[in-house]
């Protein structure tokens, strides 16, 4: 099993390396590739050295599977090029998430999808993975009707040029901006470029991602993605209205049921989901579940989980290893 991780020097890409120590991801070599800019840069992994390499070198190794956390850009240009090579690329950029050959892949939700022929697996957008964790059971007992998600996203989400722009902000220090305006003491509507909607990527992401993952067009989507000066995980207050009325406390036990979330929801106590605690872990927490009294068979909860793991790069290993636990690579 020859493995490329591609885009190894960012955010993702350094989580990626974690999560594949962790996990112990099977591997008899590893390639890790990123722009020209760093090509020759040394990153250790495992007690080892490795040289970082440029995406025509990694293409001519052949990997058996290319985990790219590069942009979309370079997917659209790379990831083609190594599927033509045999490699099965699993991209965590919004190049390929919507196109109708592509698989949008959350394992615990739809990996039974995936065959011998996906050659680019599409990874869902970091908002989108821990909502659809928490929505996917709910949807199948009692179906969705409507949802409402306002985000609080982590800075983490914009890669390693936006906590670069918080830390100078912090020292006082003037540099390179990854948003329009200062992220620290500020709250920023404004995630991804604008489309012609007025929304923003990121909120149409939400929209047309889960529909797809869920496999139903008629589930109404509205978003709100807004930017915060925080680290550890994405946040999101999720307004939902059932076809089916329900029973809150069958919510609860529902979702500690569901592999990959964990309830925390005791406000007797103050526990509640917070990227505090989602920091550096690989579960979808839920937390606020109560009944929405304004509207019939409506419910209000509060979703976090850190965007760099479950919403990047633990997601597209479980994808991997998916495809090597069931012979698809
Ligand atoms: N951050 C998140 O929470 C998150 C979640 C889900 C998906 N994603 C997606 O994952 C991707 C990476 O995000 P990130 O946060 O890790 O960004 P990042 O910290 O800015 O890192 C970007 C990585 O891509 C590489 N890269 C950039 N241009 C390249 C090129 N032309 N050829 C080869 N490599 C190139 C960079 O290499 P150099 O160091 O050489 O420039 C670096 O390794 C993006 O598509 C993003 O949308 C991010």
């Amino acid at each position: 099993m020859k493995v490329a991780v591609v885009g190894a020097t960012g955010m993702v890409g350094e989580v990626m390396l974690k999560v594949l120590e962790e996990r112990n991801f099977p591997f008899t070599e590893l390639m890790l590739v990123a722009s020209e800019r760093s090509v020759g840069k040394e990153i250790k992994f495992k007690n080892k050295t490795y040289k970082v390499i440029g995406l025509a070198d990694a293409v001519a190794n052949k990997p058996d599977v290319a985990l790219f956390s590069a942009g979309g850009d370079t997917s659209l240009e790379w990831a083609p090029k190594f599927a033509e090579a045999g490699t099965t690329v699993i991209d965590n950029s919004s190049a390929w998430r919507m196109d109708t050959t592509k698989k949008l892949i959350v394992p615990e939700i739809n990996a039974d999808q995936l065959t011998k022929a996906d050659k680019i697996i599409a990874n869902p957008n970091c908002s989108t993975i821990q909502l659809v964790m928490t929505l996917a059971p709910l949807h199948k007992k009692y179906g969705i009707k409507r949802i409402i998600v306002s985000t609080y996203q982590s800075i983490t989400g914009t890669g390693l040029k936006a906590v670069k722009q918080l830390e100078n902000e912090l020292a006082g220090v003037k540099g390179e901006m990854a948003y329009p305006y200062p992220i620290h003491k500020n709250a920023i509507p404004h995630c991804d470029v604008f489309e012609e909607n007025g929304y923003t990527k990121e909120e149409m992401k939400l929209v047309r991602e889960t529909q797809k993952i869920l496999d139903d067009r008629s589930i109404a989507v509205t978003a709100t993605a807004v930017r915060i000066p925080t680290e550890g995980g994405h946040s999101e207050s999720v307004n939902i209205e059932f076809e089916n009325d329900f029973d809150v406390t069958d919510i609860r036990k529902l979702l500690s049921q569901t592999p990959g979330v964990v309830v925390q929801d005791n406000t007797d106590v103050n526990t509640y989901p917070m990227p505090i605690y989602a920091n550096g872990k690989d579960d979808v927490f839920v937390g606020r579940i109560r009944r929405d009294g304004s509207q019939p068979n409506s419910l209000n909860l509060w979703i976090v989980s850190d965007n760099l793991r479950k919403g990047a790069a633990t997601n597209t290993i479980q994808i991997a290893e998916y495809l090597v636990a069931h012979n698809l690579i």
